[in-house]
């Protein structure tokens, strides 16, 4: 099946949520050890029991699977992987595999116990995902050689490798790629304690000066994700370099924040606009996604992975059968009495 000349391992492509100004520093503080990552002890434990397992072994790792909204850690928990594993990982994701020919060449060219990186594994297409079932069950790959009646097909037997597969969308993975992953892990939004300990880290290694209460307000501005918290920690530093002696306090992180429109819960101008369309344009919902992306000019699919599961975990939302519905507490955080119909008190 192999169906055009195979194309280079894809570098992992930037998200719209990461510009190339920010790529760079997020490499540079991205933890390399299990020890080194702060919070998501479940995820942790569980991962140090296979890990260690496999090693006392001797085998490959069994296929892992991870997930959760954007920037909680899924990247640098396959790189903290392949390191505690002492193998090599390659990088590729869903889109950029694009033909059966692809995957093929990468899966030629992995080595025993080398990791695949599979970011954005919802993605993969359904041609690929057909040829990665055996490789990930039997490791093996059948190709065809030739077309028509001449056509053959030969088995190629892989070495044991590992597929970590990051995905925001687990609903979208299609069942027969979700079972073959043999672990399977959800990533949280972090504690405050675990967010404090992220913004104290990325400051020494930035070597910002910052006390403890200048730390507790950019980790309670950061919505549990720690992308947020190095963002809003290296934006609070120039803030601080700019207009003070670039120290960080309380006050001068607050002030900083302020001028970002990022709000003591953390909610930005997009979160807001989210909800005042919710509670002001449509009475509180309930109201379709794509209605609410058209109303502040984003794509549905970001409005998903990005804004919502936080305005869930949050409790100003709740996705229910006939739409998106804002709660008391969104109403409250806006400043707009609440008075629900019929309808949404039933909803609620
Ligand atoms: N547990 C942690 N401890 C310290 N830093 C962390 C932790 N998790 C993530 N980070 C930091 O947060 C940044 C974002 O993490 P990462 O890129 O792994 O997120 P992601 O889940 O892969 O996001 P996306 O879905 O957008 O690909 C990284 O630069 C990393 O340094
Ligand atoms: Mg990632």
């Amino acid at each position: 099946m192999i169906d055009g000349p195979p194309k280079q391992l894809a570098e992992r492509p930037l998200s719209p949520r990461q510009t190339g100004e920010d790529l760079k520093p997020e490499i540079a503080l991205r933890p390399q050890r299990l020890d080194e990552l702060i919070g998501q002890e479940r995820v942790k434990e569980n991962l140090s029991i296979l890990i260690q397992a496999a090693r006392v072994r001797g085998e490959a790792l069994d296929h892992v699977l991870l997930y959760g909204p954007p920037g909680l850690g899924k990247t640098t928990l396959a790189h903290v992987i392949a390191h505690e594993m002492g193998f090599n990982i390659r990088v590729t994701s869903g889109p950029a595999i694009e033909r059966a020919g692809d995957l093929a060449a990468i899966l030629t060219n992995l080595r025993p116990g080398e990791i695949l990186f599979v970011d954005e594994v919802h993605r993969l297409g359904r041609v690929v995902e057909e040829i990665l079932y055996p490789a990930m069950e039997d490791f093996s790959l059948d190709i065809v050689i030739g077309k028509g009646p001449g056509a053959r097909s030969i088995r190629l037997k892989l070495p044991r490798f590992t597929v970590i597969g990051a995905t925001t969308r687990l609903a979208l993975l299609t069942a027969p790629l979700r079972t073959r992953f043999g672990a399977v892990y959800r990533l949280d939004f972090y504690s405050l304690p675990a967010m404090e300990a992220i913004v104290r880290r990325g400051a020494d290694l930035l070597k910002a000066p910052i006390d403890q209460d200048g730390v507790t307000e950019i980790a309670c501005r950061a919505r549990g994700t720690p992308r947020v918290a190095l963002r809003l920690l290296r934006r609070v530093r120039d803030y601080a370099l700019v207009r003070a002696d670039g120290r960080i306090d309380a006050q001068l992180a607050a002030a900083a924040l302020e001028l970002l429109e990022v709000d003591p819960l953390g909610l930005d101008d997009i979160d807001r606009r989210v909800l005042s369309a919710i509670v002001v344009k449509f009475g509180g919902g309930p109201v379709g996604l794509e209605t609410i992306a058209a109303a502040v000019s984003e794509e549905p699919d970001t409005i998903m992975d990005v804004y919502e599961p936080y305005l869930l975990q949050l409790g100003f939302l709740e996705r229910t059968s006939r739409g998106r519905v804002a709660t008391r507490l969104a109403f409250a955080h806006l400043g707009i009495p609440f008075e629900p119909s019929p309808e949404q008190s039933r909803l609620l």
